[in-house]
């Protein structure tokens, strides 16, 4: 390397480093809802039985589900819509959290309520029979 693609390096590097990093972040989708969900839970198994108590939930295949009240399950992709980091669902404010930037969602529709996020979640329609949830686009 002579001298002067040294200098070029450098500058082009200087130039990289200015760029502020949160708008590099705010360039970051980490991910995306979910197509095509079709899939199964049985809430007498262990590994579900987070969904046996009202406010409970659980994220499975990209999709957040939640014991909404003890007749209702509600489902949605677990991306937030911003950037796509996972959200929880908190039963105590009754809405779905994303806790990267703030985003909240309505947990009967999806909708955004709060944030940064540009759109309401993708729901997702639940039906159950006996321990079977089935979850479906
Ligand atoms: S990723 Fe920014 S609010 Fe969820």
């Amino acid at each position: 390397m002579d001298r002067k693609d040294f200098l070029k390096n450098c500058l082009g590097l200087c130039a990289l480093s200015m760029v502020p990093v949160g708008l590099l972040d705010s360039c970051t989708k980490t991910s995306t809802a979910p197509t095509n969900v079709n899939f199964t839970l049985d809430i007498s198994s262990s590994a579900n039985a987070a969904l046996n108590t009202v406010g409970g939930y659980l994220v499975s295949n990209g999709v957040i589900v939640i014991r909404y009240n003890a007749t209702t399950f509600e489902a949605y992709s677990a991306a937030c819509t911003h950037e796509g980091q996972q959200v929880v669902y908190q039963p105590g404010s009754s809405q779905i959290y994303c806790s990267r930037h703030g985003a909240t969602y309505n947990p009967t529709s999806g909708a955004v309520t709060g944030g940064p996020a540009p759109s309401a979640l993708t729901k997702y329609t639940v039906t159950q029979s006996g321990n079977i949830l089935t979850i479906k686009s």
